[in-house]
């Protein structure tokens, strides 16, 4: 069985959250695709080349214990705009999604880009206010001395540069279910996109 759920929307919106329990509960595979270019800005550093490093990644790539923090988010986003290193990493997503026995991408382009056929298709919204506070409560609970306020400014600027960008910017698709969760408990927001896969079943 092949079936692609495509969940795509700003960072911590809960797509992440969400996409984990959806694979959780029908046995998909899940991909967390921002670890991608994470990584991709990771393992080509400051001075370094991102189409390389895109092309050559590897799987312990995904494994660097720095990936989650708020400047590996922003060299994400930074090498995320350059077209080859989107390139480089295309055909490993679509693969990936057409696997047997489901799967699940999040990111920013896979409703529109990566995987324009998917099955279901949510786009994932919460306030700035909701998602720099859930973001920075992650990310204290790992004892990142971050404030709030700077959480807010990191998601702010890099959504800006993810929506603006020229290649594969983060939009909804026209066909995407949008979520907004800012008043749901996740509890909620994941019955919500689990019963949108279930009609798709
Ligand atoms: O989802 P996450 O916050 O980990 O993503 C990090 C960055 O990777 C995003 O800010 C975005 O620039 C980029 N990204 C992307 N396309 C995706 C997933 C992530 O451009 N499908």
């Amino acid at each position: 069985m092949r079936f692609t759920v495509a969940i795509d929307g700003p960072a911590a919106s809960g797509k992440g959250t969400i996409g984990r329990a959806v694979a959780a509960h029908f046995g998909f595979a899940h991909l967390d695709t921002g670890l991608l270019y994470r990584a991709v800005g990771a393992k080509a550093g400051p001075e370094g080349d991102p189409v390389a490093a895109a092309r050559d990644l590897v799987p312990e790539d995904l494994h660097r214990d720095d990936l989650r923090s708020a400047g590996a988010g922003q060299a994400a986003s930074r090498v995320a705009a350059i077209p080859e290193v989107r390139a480089a990493l295309v055909a490993f997503q679509r693969s990936f999604a057409r696997r047997e026995g489901g799967a699940v991408l999040d990111g920013r382009d896979i409703g529109t880009v990566i995987c324009p056929d998917a099955e279901v298709k949510l786009y994932v919204i919460a306030s700035d206010g909701v998602r720099a506070r859930r973001r920075w409560l992650e990310l204290s609970a790992k004892g990142d001395p971050i404030t709030e306020d700077e959480v807010l400014a990191d998601l702010k600027a890099r959504d800006r540069r993810d929506a603006e960008r020229e290649a594969a910017p983060m939009r909804p698709a026209k066909d995407a279910v949008v979520l907004d969760t800012t008043e749901m408990t996740i509890e909620v927001a994941v019955a919500r996109a689990l019963a949108e896969v279930e009609a798709k079943l």
